[in-house]
């Protein structure tokens, strides 16, 4: 990224502090140990690649140079909002949906709980990290992973989920520094509407799959299968099952997308 206009950019949209990296081990892993040295709201990690990038699950997550965007974002959640931090990945994701559809005409889904698809590919990743002292929350980490120019799309062979970029999508170039901006004054702006029924209402709007069949995988092996109805205050996945029982997750992997 441009260090000038990144600083011009952000300087708009009121962001207390930031650190830049050419290259990091993870904008997260540093973003957690600023927080816990008392890093201001909204303060930033970027970099323009990462040794030890890291996704979901513990999955690896690319980053590369001059083509993708790898952020994170350091929060610290009201008492209420604490009691959801599960919103919190929906939010990201909800938030780089928003943008695209006002500032670049590109219409997305989010797929639950934390990408962005266009055209049914992902184009970003969202992990929310929460910060423990103890049993109290000190903070929350938004690690934010966006595939912006074709370079940053990786090899088919090296991906679970069909994967895109942006850029792909609109001929308008698009400008690393710029995105970020436009993401960053979603999250704000959205994170108004965490706690409201609204922001349900939006997410639900732009949920992938909504009323298809789908398959969760929970975890230790275990897959459950049912319609996708929408999501429930807390950010978690509702689902109606055979048998005609609706059941919500918390946590889970969208697999597959049965015919
Ligand atoms: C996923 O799709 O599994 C989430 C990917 C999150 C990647 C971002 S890139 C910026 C931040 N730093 C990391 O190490 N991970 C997140």
């Amino acid at each position: 990224m441009n260090k000038n206009y990144l600083q011009q950019i952000l300087n708009k949209i009121k962001i207390p502090d930031y650190k830049y990296f050419k290259e990091t081990d993870s904008t997260s892993t540093q973003a957690i140990k600023w927080a816990s040295d008392g890093a201001r709201e909204y303060s930033l990690v970027i970099a323009d690649s990462q040794s030890a990038g890291r996704g979901r699950n513990k999955r690896t997550w690319i980053t590369t140079p001059g083509a993708s965007i790898a952020v994170s974002i350091i929060l610290y959640p009201t008492t209420q909002e604490s009691i959801k931090l599960g919103l919190f990945s929906l939010l990201g994701g909800l938030a780089l949906s928003n943008a695209l559809i006002t500032q670049y005409n590109i219409p997305s889904q989010v797929k639950w709980p934390n990408d962005v698809l266009i055209d049914n590919k992902k184009t970003a990743g969202v992990l929310a990290e929460a910060i423990w002292q103890g049993n109290k929350l000190k903070g929350l980490v938004l690690g934010i992973g966006i595939n912006v120019l074709p370079p940053s799309v990786p090899r088919p062979d090296v991906l679970l989920f069909p994967s895109t970029c942006i850029q792909s999508h609109t001929e308008v170039p698009i400008s690393l520094e710029e995105l970020l901006g436009h993401l960053l004054h979603a999250i704000i702006t959205l994170r108004k509407s965490l706690l409201t029924p609204e922001f349900i209402q939006n997410y639900e709007s732009k949920l992938a799959y909504k009323s298809e069949i789908i398959s969760l995988d929970i975890g230790d092996h275990h897959t459950v299968t049912g319609h996708l109805l929408g999501i429930n205050r807390n950010g978690e996945i509702i689902l109606r099952e055979q048998s005609g029982k609706e059941q919500s997750f918390p946590i889970g992997d969208i697999k597959l997308r049965p015919q």
